[in-house]
């Protein structure tokens, strides 16, 4: 609404190419590998979503990732692939032998990078910076040119090194703001100041060590930026790089950007990119997180039923993700009477109250109360008999310092007994892995959380267990038990989790 009254002092370009570095930058997270195999997925998904350039990799750096670039170039997709590069002739060709069809080059020009990094002059920089677009050139292969540390490098130095690889044939320059220590203000300036001295287009690589990334690739497509490099889940070097699905998002719905992306897969690959790389995102992450679209507190709940746009400022579907009403302590009397509703479960205006108290109190525990749970919740109000499709028939934990801990299950699934011995690190570790054993070729559902409590003091102390289960449908529920004995409650909390997901299914 409001961008309406600024769009005409911008200089937005009629549509903005994705540059992505997962596989490069993103695979610089610390902590992460990714295989040849994995990669290979990476890209297909990435050109499935519609991203211009895929940077492939570092070819130099490894006979992993020239196999990586060779194998994502035989698949033939509608993405350019690129390599990563220095501008030296061993780093060149490496790439050029893997026959991408884009190369990325780049040397620090900042007066750190030049002094303690490099030891090389201005001149010398710029001389081999231009050797090496020249020789991707003569190669006939497309070039890019990466001021590396552009944004701490002195504006004349950097104008010239760009003018003088634009003149060498570059086809794109891209300016990293390698540190991230850009503020939106200060890249407009920038952007602005080297569009006037350049006529190819320019590119932005944003870190985020301040979290201002995303901002600062906006603000230069805004000064004129045809190119935005971006990373899945903001992956990258330390604090990472402008996330994909942000970039994209705000580009096209809140500047009014053309692209060619199919963001209905976008919760998808950030998942299947959060599988392979370990790095789980925060529920809170913008778009893709778990609570982008869920919605607990009365008010909103309310709205949101009523009209989404009240609090949704795109809809979940648009980025493939689903709405979330979660119930706790804020939640009011319609968000409840709709999920009951859901599942068909018809109580009176009575056991709604009771229903209604329960779940505020949970949520004064600070206990979210799941789908699942709220169902057991209904059914206890209505008097309905627990059901259980896994039942306890008998359990036993053999412990000490001179033995592994190892537990000993007998479970009847819908009739059927089913036995699992297995170790663990404790009696209680040993107990819950013999249970997954158990259930792994009948259900996937998995230990979430586990907490315990002392109840009360002593050897003889009741313990409390609480369990949070869920499964690859993302259906969860809590599962609790109070006992003396710490094993029996942690047995009891999880079959009580299990059961609850079960009967939801
Ligand atoms: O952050 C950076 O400067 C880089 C360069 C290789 C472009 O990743
Ligand atoms: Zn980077």
């Amino acid at each position: 609404m409001y961008i309406e009254k600024v769009k005409d002092q911008m200089n937005l370009p009629e549509t903005v190419r994705i540059f992505d570095t997962t596989l490069r930058d993103g695979e610089q997270t610390p902590g992460v590998a990714i295989t040849v195999e994995e990669k290979i997925r990476v890209a297909k998904r990435l050109d499935e979503l519609g991203v211009n350039v895929i940077e492939a990799g570092f070819p130099a750096a490894s006979s992993g990732e020239r196999e990586a670039a060779r194998e994502i170039l035989k698949l033939g997709l509608d993405a350019q692939i690129c390599g990563l590069a220095r501008p030296l002739k061993g780093d060149l060709d490496a790439v050029i032998d893997c026959g991408v069809d884009y190369i990325h080059t780049f040397i620090g020009t900042s007066s750190l990078h030049r002094k303690y990094k490099l030891k090389m002059t201005k001149e010398e920089i710029l001389s081999k910076s231009v050797d090496a677009v020249d020789y991707i050139k003569d190669h006939g292969i497309v070039a890019e040119f990466s001021a590396e540390d552009a944004t701490r490098t002195e504006f004349d130095y950097l104008k010239e090194i760009y003018k003088a690889v634009e003149d060498a044939g570059a086809d794109y320059i891209n300016v990293p703001d390698t540190v991230g220590v850009m503020v939106p203000t200060s890249m407009k300036w920038l952007i602005n100041n080297l569009n006037e001295h350049l006529s190819i287009p320019i590119s932005v690589h944003c870190h985020d060590d301040f979290g201002l990334a995303v901002a600062n690739s906006l603000i230069s497509v805004e000064a004129g930026a045809g190119q935005v490099h971006t990373t899945v889940n903001g992956l990258g070097e330390r604090a990472g790089n402008a996330s994909l699905e942000e970039v994209v998002m705000s580009l096209i719905t809140e500047y009014g950007i053309k692209m060619n992306i199919k963001t209905e897969k976008l919760v998808n690959l950030s998942e299947f990119v959060s599988r392979i790389t370990g790095v789980k995102m925060p529920p809170n992450k913008a778009i893709v997180g778990e609570n982008a679209f869920a919605h607990e507190a009365g008010i909103h709940v309310h709205g949101v039923l009523e009209k989404a746009e009240t609090y949704e400022p795109i809809t979940p579907e648009m980025v493939g993700h689903t709405r979330k009403i979660i119930l706790g302590k804020h939640t009011g009397a319609k968000a409840i009477k709709s999920k009951l509703d859901e599942y068909g479960i018809d109580i009176t205006n009575e056991q709604f109250d009771k229903i209604f108290r329960q779940v505020k109190s949970l949520g004064d525990k600070g206990i979210c109360v799941t789908d699942a749970d709220l169902k057991a919740l209904a059914e206890n109000v209505i008097g309905k008999a627990k059901e259980e499709i896994v039942k306890l028939e008998g359990f036993s934990v053999m412990t000490g310092n001179i033995v592994m801990p190892t537990a000993t299950v007998k479970l009847n699934i819908d009739g059927e007994i089913k036995t699992a011995a297995k170790t663990g690190v404790g009696p209680v570790d040993a107990a819950i892995n013999a249970i997954q054993s158990v259930l792994v070729d009948t259900t996937d559902i998995e230990l979430q959380e586990y907490n315990i409590k002392a109840v009360t003091g002593g050897t003889n102390a009741l313990a409390e267990v609480f369990v949070i289960m869920g499964d690859k449908k993302g259906n969860r529920a809590t599962g609790r038990s109070t006992t003396e004995d710490i094993v029996m409650a942690s047995v009891e909390a999880v079959l009580d989790a299990i059961n609850k997901i079960l009967l939801l299914r």
